[in-house]
């Protein structure tokens, strides 16, 4: 096993798998189509709706930009969704977050059809992460256990701590280590002895959102290290929630920042996307 996780290389991987999935069912008369919806000019949403539409590209789907102002009202945004909802040819509709401050984050989510919530965040498939149904996942965590698996990295039993409780990353990321049968902690700033839990993890999940806040005092010794944050430091230098330098000597395998969990993101909704057009 390599030290340091490839993320950009499992992440190839699962876009030539989709890829290859893509041209049969295009075979077959079947296109697959991802809309996408920016709201305001926010420049890493900017960056992350860029790469979302260039995967769409290199895996063969078409894919429909929105790009609406800042000052766009809730309600005609919901009124984009709803006729996205109904386009038959519309597999997937990805709503890029944040939205701005006038926007309610959960009407809009709520308003988006289950079956092409490929992002996974309608409360109708996080009800079905935490039962364990079929249903879309959270496309961050999803790579998470994606990452683990075709790392050779067994989750099954393994003592899991999670930094960051957010809907997005560290609440499906519990629920997905618990159904991969870990023992699963969740920590969060008011965690009151954050060390003395994250030094328990066999596999560590850093979603706390702080650059290279985990040095190695944090980190049990021989843990698997995933590190999901992604920060631009004072160097100017990309950056994650782990410092990379400290922890690299302790830790048995890590993801790097950039290159190891922001790629899977993607791949992951690709096959998300991939997955609505096959229902
Ligand atoms: N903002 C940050 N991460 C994500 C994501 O995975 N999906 C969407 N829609 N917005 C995000």
């Amino acid at each position: 096993m390599n030290k340091i996780i490839d993320g950009k290389m499992i992440a190839e991987q699962i876009k030539n798998e989709v890829k290859e999935e893509t041209a049969r069912l295009k075979e077959q008369g079947v296109r697959v189509t991802l809309a996408v919806v920016q709201v305001g000019s926010d420049p890493a949403s900017g960056v992350y709706v860029k790469n979302k539409k260039k995967a769409c590209e290199y895996v063969g789907f078409e894919s429909l930009s929105y790009e609406l102002k800042e000052d766009t009202s809730q309600e005609e945004l919901l009124a984009l969704i709803r006729e996205l909802n109904e386009k038959k040819e519309v597999n997937g509709i990805l709503v890029q977050l944040p939205l701005p401050a006038h926007i309610n984050e959960d009407v809009i989510i709520k308003a988006i059809l289950p079956a092409k919530d490929v992002d996974g965040f309608h409360p109708e498939n996080v009800g079905y992460l935490s039962t364990g149904q079929k249903g879309f996942v959270s496309c961050t965590p999803a790579g998470v256990i994606e990452l683990l698996k075709r790392s050779g990295i067994s989750i099954s039993g393994k003592e899991c701590v999670v930094i960051g409780r957010s809907n997005i990353v560290g609440k499906p990321m519990a629920a997905l280590l618990l159904r991969e049968d870990a023992t699963v902690t969740i920590c969060h700033s008011r965690t009151l002895d954050l060390k003395a839990v994250t030094k328990r993890a066999d596999i560590l999940v850093a979603a706390l959102g702080k650059p290279k806040f985990i040095t190695k005092d944090y980190v049990k010794e021989g843990a698997f290290v995933i590190d999901v944050g992604i920060h631009r430091g004072a160097d100017n230098k990309l950056c994650g929630d782990v410092d990379f330098e400290d922890v690299i000597d302790h830790v048995s395998a890590i993801t790097p920042v950039p290159g190891g969990v922001g790629p899977m993101t993607i791949a992951m909704l690709m096959r998300n996307c991939l997955e609505s057009a096959k229902k």
